[in-house]
């Protein structure tokens, strides 16, 4: 097991994504902090289902924008399972309509660069500082291929995570020398099964197992030494047009 006697903490852990997160953290021998804004029923379900396989997992609820409930809910996940090894900000709002960014609403486009930018921000500075001191420590953000191509309609949240992205990358230059790690991953079009979409060099949508399995390989030693990096998990969606005539 890769993660054995590590301590990850992952937020959003309720979601499509953080959910499968925890679980292949869990199962990888790491002991898992499950955050997210509230301990829904799933979540909590969730939790007990690992617990009863053996695996160490404790659900908190922490809105990330809150920086003192932060410091306090991750002073308590320490005191829980001890110092955190692994940080994993993946919660994030979205959206659910396109639309032009002169008519979205000030306070809308504020709150979601607030949970995903400022949030992970947060979050990040409630580990650094134990992760400077013990010279080692790994941080996975979870962006977006909007941060990268940037995403007609929902400019707001493609300049939340654009700035994410620039946040790891410029965290990396600053705590490569005290052995921290800090990567992000972009998720294209995520569903909770495969689905056929033509939007994608591999046909199909990705799944929450897509995104866990580079979230572990991030978290895990095979890494030690990738840092500064973004690494798109989009089935190709990025890599170029679609719909180009080429022969072969
Ligand atoms: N699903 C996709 O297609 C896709 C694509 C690209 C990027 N992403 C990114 O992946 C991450 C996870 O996405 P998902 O699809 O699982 O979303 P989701 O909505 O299923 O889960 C997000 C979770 O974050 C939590 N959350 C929201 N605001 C919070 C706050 N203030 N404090 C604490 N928790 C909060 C929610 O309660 C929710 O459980 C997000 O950052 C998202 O932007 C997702």
């Amino acid at each position: 097991m890769s993660l054995k006697g590590k301590v990850a903490v992952v937020t959003g852990a309720g979601g499509l994504i953080g959910k499968e997160i925890v679980r292949r953290f869990a199962a990888e021998g790491a002991r898992v902090a499950a955050v997210d804004l509230v301990v829904s029923r799933q979540l909590a379900a969730l939790v007990r289902e690992l617990e009863t396989g053996g695996a160490n997992v404790i659900a908190e609820a922490l809105d990330i924008t809150k920086s003192a409930d932060a410091a306090a809910v991750f002073r308590d996940i320490e005191s829980r399972l001890g110092a955190v090894d692994i940080l994993v900000n993946n919660a994030g709002i979205v959206r659910k309509q396109s639309r032009a960014f002169h008519l979205e609403k000030e306070e809308c486009w504020k709150r979601l660069i607030e949970v995903n930018l400022f949030g992970s921000m947060i979050c990040t500075r409630c580990v650094l500082g134990g992760m400077i001191a013990r010279k080692s420590g790994k941080i996975i953000n979870i962006a977006s291929i909007a941060g990268v191509s940037g995403l007609p309609g929902w400019a707001d949240y493609a300049a939340s995570k654009g700035g994410l992205i620039l946040f790891s990358r410029t965290l990396a230059m600053e705590t490569g020398n005290s052995g921290i790690t800090v990567n992000c991953i972009s998720p294209g079009m995520i569903s909770a099964e495969r689905t056929p979409s033509e939007g994608t060099w591999l046909g199909r949508t990705g799944t929450p197992a897509d995104i866990a399995g580079m979230a572990l390989f991030l978290a895990s030693p095979e890494a030690d030494y990738i840092t500064g990096c973004n690494y798109l998990v989009d089935g190709g969606r990025t890599i170029g047009p679609k719909n180009a005539t080429w022969n072969i």
